[in-house]
């Protein structure tokens, strides 16, 4: 291999140009000290939101509405959006960004509350996409949720898969590395999924339920 691939990802993070809406939702993130998804992970969501044609959407981790700014505007114009986060300050923040990209109030349902919680009163096989960003630990029930959401054909996707590079190091042992390497080889052996794994940001696992 001759170009180094740091910097092929570093030039392929760069690429989308983002609008007044994304760079507002990401200074609130930055003040609320969240990390958004990055650049490469925000153009990502968009463009699975718009191909896989969803209706319906769950996004766990709203945090200050970056990633669902980028999948309400890959979204059909009827699709809803929900999305979950127990921090208020988050779900406020979250809400102006949805208001500013000009996004009817009636495609977003924010809910306030844990995964955890929420995602169990949540309808079977009702969702088009899940998209998983919030705290790690909870990750491997999450998955174990969202496939009990998902029709056949949805599409699951989980944030920072890679977990910072250190997922394909076995002698890290870091909670969330593990935890995280545990997602992967859950989605990986359920023949229910067809599953990739992109090196987008820090690493966006996909899964296709069959
Ligand atoms: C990395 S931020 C999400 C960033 C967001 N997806 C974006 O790109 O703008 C993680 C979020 O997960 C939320 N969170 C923490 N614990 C949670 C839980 N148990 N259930 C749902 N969300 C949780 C945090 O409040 C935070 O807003």
């Amino acid at each position: 291999m001759s170009a180094d691939k740091s910097t092929s990802w570093s030039y392929a993070e760069g690429l989308p140009v983002e609008d007044d809406v994304l760079r507002r939702a990401r200074e609130r993130s930055h003040e609320l000290g969240l990390f958004a998804v990055t650049h490469g992970v925000a153009a990502a969501l968009t463009v699975l939101a718009a191909s896989s044609k969803a209706q319906t959407a769950v996004e766990v981790g709203t945090g200050a509405g970056v990633s669902g700014v980028a999948l309400l505007r890959g979204l059909g114009p009827r699709a809803v959006l929900t999305t979950i986060d127990p921090d208020v300050d988050h779900l406020k923040a979250a809400r102006e960004a949805f208001i500013e990209s000009g996004s009817p109030a009636n495609r977003t349902r924010t809910i306030s509350g844990r995964g955890q919680d929420v995602l169990p009163r949540l309808t079977d096989a009702a969702y088009d996409l899940v998209f998983i960003d919030a705290d790690k630990p909870s990750y491997p029930d999450y998955v174990e949720q969202g496939i009990r959401l998902l029709k056949s054909g949805g599409l699951l996707v989980i944030n920072d898969a890679l977990d910072k590079d250190r997922v394909s190091d076995p002698a890290i042992r870091e909670t969330s590395t593990v935890v995280l390497r545990k997602v992967g080889k859950m989605v990986r052996e359920n023949d229910s999924l067809i599953s990739a794994m992109l090196p987008t940001g820090d690493g966006l696992l996909l899964a296709v339920k069959r």
